[in-house]
């Protein structure tokens, strides 16, 4: 497969709206301040191989709007879509993210399942987690600060 390559849109990329709306993701608030989405393009005609966003919460970061076109699922583009989003993020920040239906995708790219209770303010404080997300969703969470071992030990306890 081809290399997926990222570009930046805007949350009023029609596009974007499209697809996610396609595939029942929310689409409420992509047009709110303090979002970056990104469009993946494959092969040299620049065919359309999913769109994802990240939204800044305090120190840490929300993963959201992943979606691949239907039929082009379980064909890798997913992940790289995921791998290539998250490259994105200069600093260490935790990257959170809400799920209904892929955690066993989000689990083998290294994330895992947390409690409400254990997420950061800031982080259930997005539109996505506090409004839009219902309640059921999956909460997930990718680690990338280093930790204490006590740091390590008290979130163990939290998971
Ligand atoms: C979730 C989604 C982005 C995955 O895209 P994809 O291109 O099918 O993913 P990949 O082909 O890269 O899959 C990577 C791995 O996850 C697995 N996987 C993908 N979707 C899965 C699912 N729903 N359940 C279990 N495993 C899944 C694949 O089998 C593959 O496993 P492998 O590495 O062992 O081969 C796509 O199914 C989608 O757009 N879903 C609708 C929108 C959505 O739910 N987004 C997430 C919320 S933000």
């Amino acid at each position: 497969m081809s290399a997926v390559r990222l570009e930046q849109i805007t949350g009023s990329d029609a596009r974007l709206r499209q697809a996610l709306t396609a595939a029942d993701l929310p689409t409420d608030d992509i047009e709110d301040d303090g979002r970056a989405f990104f469009r993946a393009v494959v092969g040299e005609d620049d065919q359309i191989a999913g769109f994802s966003g990240l939204e800044r919460c305090g120190s840490d970061y929300l993963l959201r709007s992943v979606v691949v076109p239907a039929d082009r699922r379980r064909g890798g583009l997913g992940r790289a879509l995921v791998e290539a989003t998250l490259a994105n993020i200069e600093d260490d920040g935790d990257v959170f993210l809400a799920t209904t239906h892929a955690a066993p995708f989000f689990a083998g790219l290294g994330f895992v399942e947390v409690q409400r209770q254990s997420v950061p303010g800031a982080v259930l404080a997005t539109r996505q987690l506090s409004s839009i997300c219902p309640s059921s969703a999956t909460i997930m969470k990718l680690a990338r600060q280093s930790h204490t071992a006590t740091d390590h030990d008290h979130d163990r306890q939290d998971l």
